[in-house]
C-alpha cells in the first residue's frame, strides 16, 4: 500500500496535484472537502451539519470528519493506496489517521506539503471563484478565515509527521507539470 498526505493551505494546489498523482500511482483520491460537498450538494444530515462550518471557513468537527474518512478507506478495500487531500487537517486526526492505517498495517508513506505563500494563494481563491460556485472562495474574509485556521490549527500537523521522518517540503510555485514532477520525486520509493 502506498498512502500519501497532501498536505498544504487553502489554494495550495492540493486538488489539482491529486488528479495526477492518483494517475501516476494509481492511487484512490479521497479529499475530504469534496467529501463534504457532494454531502451538501446531496442534502444529506452530513452535508448540512459540514455546510455551517464551511461556509463561515471553519473545521467541521474532528468527529464528524475522522468517522467519514474512515468509512471512506474502507469503501476502497482493493485499493493499492491512497491520497489524502484535507486530511488530517488537526492533530486529532493525524493521531486517529495513524492508529486507524497502523491497525492495517498499511501506514502513511510521506506527507508532501505543498509551499505556496498567502499573497499568491489568495490570488488563486478570489480567481477560482469566478468559476468554482465555492461560497468558500467567493468572500476575501472566509478566505482570510480559511488561511488563519490553517496556520493555527492544521500547519502543526506538518510537525507530527516530520518527527516521524515523513514529512517533505515541496515548492508550490511554478507550472502544474513542474510542481507535479517535484511530488513525484519526492514519493518514497516502496
Ligand atoms: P477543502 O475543500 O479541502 O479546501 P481547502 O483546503 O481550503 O483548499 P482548496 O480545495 O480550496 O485548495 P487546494 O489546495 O485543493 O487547491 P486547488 O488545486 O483547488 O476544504 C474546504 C472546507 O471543508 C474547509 O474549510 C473545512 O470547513 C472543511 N474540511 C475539509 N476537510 C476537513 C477536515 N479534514 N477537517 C475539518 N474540516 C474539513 O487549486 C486552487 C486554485 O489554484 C485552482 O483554481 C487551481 O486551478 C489553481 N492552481 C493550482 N495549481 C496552480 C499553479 N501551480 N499555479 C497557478 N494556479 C494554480
Ligand atoms: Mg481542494
Amino acid at each position: 500500500m502506498l498512502n500519501i498526505i497532501l498536505f498544504g493551505p487553502p489554494g495550495a494546489g492540493k486538488g489539482t496535484q491529486s488528479a495526477f498523482l492518483v494517475e501516476h500511482f494509481g492511487l484512490v483520491h479521497l479529499s475530504t472537502g469534496d467529501i463534504f460537498r457532494a454531502n451538501i450538494k446531496g442534502e444529506t444530515e452530513l452535508g448540512k451539519l459540514a455546510q455551517s462550518y464551511m461556509d463561515q471557513g471553519k473545521l467541521v468537527p474532528d468527529d464528524v470528519t475522522i468517522s467519514m474518512l474512515e468509512s471512506e478507506v474502507d469503501n476502497h478495500p482493493t485499493a493499492k493506496g491512497f491520497i489524502f487531500d484535507g486530511f488530517p487537517r488537526t492533530t486529532a486526526q493525524a493521531d486517529a489517521l495513524d492508529a486507524f492505517l497502523n491497525g492495517r498495517n498499511a501506514p502513511i508513506a510521506c506527507m508532501l506539503a505543498l509551499d505556496v505563500d498567502e499573497d499568491e494563494l489568495k490570488a488563486r481563491l478570489l480567481a477560482r471563484a469566478e468559476t468554482s460556485g465555492r461560497p468558500d472562495d467567493a468572500n476575501p474574509t472566509v478566505i482570510q478565515k480559511r488561511i488563519d485556521v490553517y496556520n493555527a490549527e492544521t500547519a502543526p500537523v506538518a510537525g507530527h509527521y516530520a518527527e516521524q521522518g515523513k514529512y517533505t517540503g515541496v515548492d508550490g510555485i511554478g507550472t502544474i507539470e513542474e510542481i507535479t514532477e517535484r511530488l513525484c520525486a519526492a514519493v518514497p520509493s516502496e
